[in-house]
């Protein structure tokens, strides 16, 4: 059966943005509270919880006194109240005697165990109940926790595990019935050990966030950043409800402290971003926003300082190993940080997770970690891993008791409290935790993950290794690459081979820049595919697609006035794009993240695309003083002519273009660049990133048969008329303030190419034609100095200069 319509049921920070989440799937969803609920708010909220603001209309609204009954239609109920047991088991003996027979109920809770919330419910309830815990903010954060019990009907697991992965993209990680389950069991621990040790060492929070963050691969915001963000007041509101219910002698119970610089700042209001500040604040004395941090000693702020470290230095050649081998203060940190947390993770197996690959799964999609904990210590060489926690552990002190539990049943009213004393400084923090965990032993000859000649192995808790496999559907290019060799490579970009005749392109420059390399790639594949292959897919598994043509090169060619070296690289870029576009093979392009200016338009002259639902595409050239040169203005004249979305003849098209690219509008997300035609109305929306590439295969082979490259088309433009009115338009803009001299400047070269310069609407234009345009308006405006200015200007703040 699928799912048809969803409810959930509490409308606060997570009901609403699931239901949100759902909505963006196209499914109907049913929203109660105890008011009605208002939908306002998931239309203001940043960032915005709806891919598209018009999908708020399958969301409808109801109080849990009188809508419940509604509940009987549902397929799924969803439970994200309150975090009381009593006061979900209350409402879940109501849903017990609504919802229909096969219809699942779940609970969002993040910390009470499953047996207690299906305790004394009738069993039918129980076989189709389960937890199914969200991250937040729902549409962003990939990772759903499933905990189901031997109670729980296979059938209705697998039901909900499919739905999430496939219509709302979540990476479902099934868990057991253990507190904090997986993600937030190790990340509590990790969180509160860092901040630990970091006031141990007497390290400044730019010090702690410069190691615990990018040289780990974790997000840079480390985690004194991270603390700020969620608020610094969560982490003993979690560390509360761990407390009842962790088993006696779990090293994360001895992080139960919390450090009494935390507690006053929390007391007085200093709980991060959403308070008066955190770890860090913006200081807005005398206007000027001036970046400050906290002294961990001595609680006082003052003007934050980069750190500046030996150790983050040497792992940018030399990885974590030389990270945590280092003498200075940071390498130190970087051990104690890893070692405890590390050591932790490995211990919790088969405990908390069956497989080392469910707990990385969850810490990469929950926490944003770049590697798992298995991952890591396979970095480090398990091996020598292990050895020097024996070393620490020969060394340290006995194990210092953590707090002894409070234990209390059921809601938080009878949680255990927190310890607020200080964390102990000595040595004996190293090792403490003791021994080495089974699997971790069993892991000290071959590694956590072995990489064979066709196939990698994982190793699982009774010692053996077992082929890693994927998940009909899915298909990375990660793992392809791991055993093969590319058919074609330079140093920006290269072919691959991803299978059925298909070939994959990857950029793998910095940000993916466009840049000549790329361009004589393209050029290259088009040539090659036919000899061996039949479709291409253009796709990558970097954070983002494509950030736009490589502007550091254009600085550097501006500047010396290289302006034949300017000219070659439109030139190219054209042929390029062009070559894709009539290859005699289908090509799809399958972004994902940001596809920018140059990014966008080798998009525009693919055949059809396949986008992850979280691609934020469009043209952004005038905010560098440029217009588009590679094609874009075309293919967004031939596409708006194409799909008009309103009759009227020539005009329509052009004005809508000159809107678009005018003011560099970027979609927020696949399903609103549709409304740009950055997606035409055939493209289709993967939801989930890790079917991504296997939908653009797909659709790839299904356009294989009968094949034909498009005909080239013929332009009508209204060109005076057209760039009068647009001209027009720009001058308002600058009269009410909304436009500075310079886009104006820029707005105006965009008017002659898309109104189609010297012509009128009786005359054709060839797609080379409204070429020649681009060529010529982007060679006048790049010589500029206004857009040299422009283009620095992004190059060193990434943002843009509005001259
Ligand atoms: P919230 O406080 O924002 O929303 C809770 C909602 O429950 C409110 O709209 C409230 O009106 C409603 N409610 C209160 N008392 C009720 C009652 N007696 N009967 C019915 N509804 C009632 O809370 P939030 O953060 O959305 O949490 C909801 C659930 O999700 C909790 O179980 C929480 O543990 C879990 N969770 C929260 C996460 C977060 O980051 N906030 C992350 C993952 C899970």
């Amino acid at each position: 059966m699928n799912i048809q319509k969803v409810a959930v049921i509490g409308a606060g920070v997570m009901g609403a943005g699931i239901a949100a989440h759902i909505a963006n799937a196209g499914i109907p969803v049913l929203l109660l509270d105890l008011t009605t609920p208002t939908l306002d708010k998931l239309l203001k909220a940043d960032p915005a919880p709806l891919m598209h603001p018009k999908n708020v209309r399958l969301i409808t609204t109801g109080t849990i006194a009188d809508d419940l009954p509604a509940l009987a239609q549902c397929d799924w109920i969803i439970e994200a109240i309150v975090e009381r047991l009593a006061i979900k088991q209350e409402l879940y003996r109501k849903l017990a005697t609504i919802r229909r027979a096969d219809a699942v109920v779940s609970s969002n809770t993040s910390s009470i165990p499953l047996h207690e919330l299906v305790a004394g419910l009738p069993e039918d309830f129980a076989a189709h109940f389960m937890i199914t815990h969200f991250f937040n903010p729902p549409r962003y954060m990939r990772l759903l926790e499933i905990v189901s019990s031997a109670q729980t009907d296979p059938d209705a697991v697998a039901k909900i595990s499919q739905f999430c992965d496939h219509k709302l993209g979540k990476g479902v990680v099934a868990c057991k019935d253990t507190p904090g389950f997986i993600a937030n069991r190790i990340g509590i621990f990790w969180i509160q050990t860092a901040i630990q040790e970091a006031i141990a060492l007497g390290l400044t929070v730019e010090e702690a966030d410069a190691v615990v963050g990018k040289p780990m691969g974790i997000p840079k915001t480390g985690v004194f950043g991270l603390s700020d963000l969620v608020g610094i007041d969560l982490m003993p509101h979690l560390m509360r409800s761990m407390n009842r219910s962790l088993p006696a002698g779990d090293a994360l119970l001895e992080k139960a402290t919390i450090p009494p610089l935390i507690q006053t700042m929390i007391d007085t209001g200093y709980t991060g971003r959403k308070g008066k500040g955190g770890f860090y604040r913006l200081n807005r004395d005398g206007g000027a926003k001036i970046k400050e941090s906290i002294n961990l000693q001595t609680g006082e702020y003052s003007i934050s300082q980069p750190a500046k470290l030996n150790s983050v230095k040497a792992a940018r050649d030399g990885g974590l190993p030389a990270l945590i081998t280092h003498p200075d203060k940071g390498g130190q940190y970087a051990w104690r940080v890893l070692s405890q947390t590390l050591r932790y993770a490995a211990a919790l197996v088969p405990e908390i997770a069956d497989d080392i690959c469910a707990v990385n799964t969850a810490m990469k999609l929950g926490y944003n970690w770049k590697f798992g904990p298995f991952e890591l210590i396979d970095q480090l060489g398990a091996e020598a891993f292990a050895r020097r926690l024996e070393a620490d552990d020969a060394t340290a002190s006995p194990p210092i008791p953590g707090p002894s539990p409070a234990r209390g049943e059921g809601s938080e009213e009878a949680l255990g409290d927190c310890v607020l004393s200080p964390p102990p400084l000595a040595g004996g923090g190293l090792g403490r935790g003791g021994n080495i965990p089974p699997l971790l032993e069993k892991a000290r000859e071959q590694g956590f993950y072995r990489h064979a000649a066709n196939a990698t192995h994982y190793l699982q808790p009774d010692g053996t290794y077992r082929p890693l496999q994927r998940p009909p559907g899915v298909l990375l290019l990660a793992d392809l690459k791991r055993h093969a060799e590319p058919l074609l490579s330079n140093d920006a970009a290269s072919l691959w081979d991803i299978g059925d005749g298909v070939a994959c392109l990857e950029f793998h420059s910095k940000m993916n820049s466009l840049d000549p390399q790329i361009l004589e790639m393209i050029e290259e594949t088009v040539a090659f595919i036919p000899q061996h292959h039949q479709a291409l897919v253009i796709y990558n598994e970097g954070s983002n697609f494509s950030a736009g043509a490589n502007l550091g090169l254009l600085v550097f060619a501006a500047k010396l006035g290289g302006w034949d070296e300017v000219d070659n690289i439109v030139r190219a870029g054209q042929r390029a794009y062009q070559a894709l576009k009539y290859a005699p093979f289908p090509v799809i392009g399958a972004p994902s993240g940001m596809a920018l200016g140059g990014g966008c338009e080798i998009l525009l002259h693919c055949d059809a695309l396949q986008a992850h639902a979280e691609t934020y595409v469009g043209l952004v050239e005038t905010g560098v003083g440029l217009i588009p040169g590679w094609g874009g203005c075309k293919e967004m004249l031939h596409r708006w002519t194409q799909f008009p979305k309103r009759p009227g003849g020539f005009l329509p098209p052009v004005l809508k273009c000159f809107e678009i690219i005018s003011v560099a509008t970027v979609a927020k997300s696949a399903q609103e660049a549709r409304d740009y035609l950055f997606l035409r109305p055939h493209d289709g929306i993967t939801m989930n990133r890790d079917r991504l590439l296997a939908d653009a295969k797909a659709r790839a082979l299904a356009m294989v048969d009968g094949y034909r490259p498009p005909e080239p088309p013929v332009f009508h433009l209204p060109g005076a008329t057209a760039r009068v009115a647009m001209e027009m338009a720009v001058n308002d803009f600058r009269v009410q303030g909304k436009a500075t001299p310079y886009d104006a400047v820029i707005a105006k070269a965009l008017a002659v190419v898309l109104s189609g310069g010297d012509t009128d609407i009786t005359e054709t234009l060839s797609e080379t034609d409204v070429l020649a345009l681009e060529h010529a308006q982007f060679m006048q405006l790049v010589r500029n100095p206004e857009t040299l200015a422009r283009v620095s200007h992004m190059l060193e703040t990434g943002k843009p200069l509005r001259n």
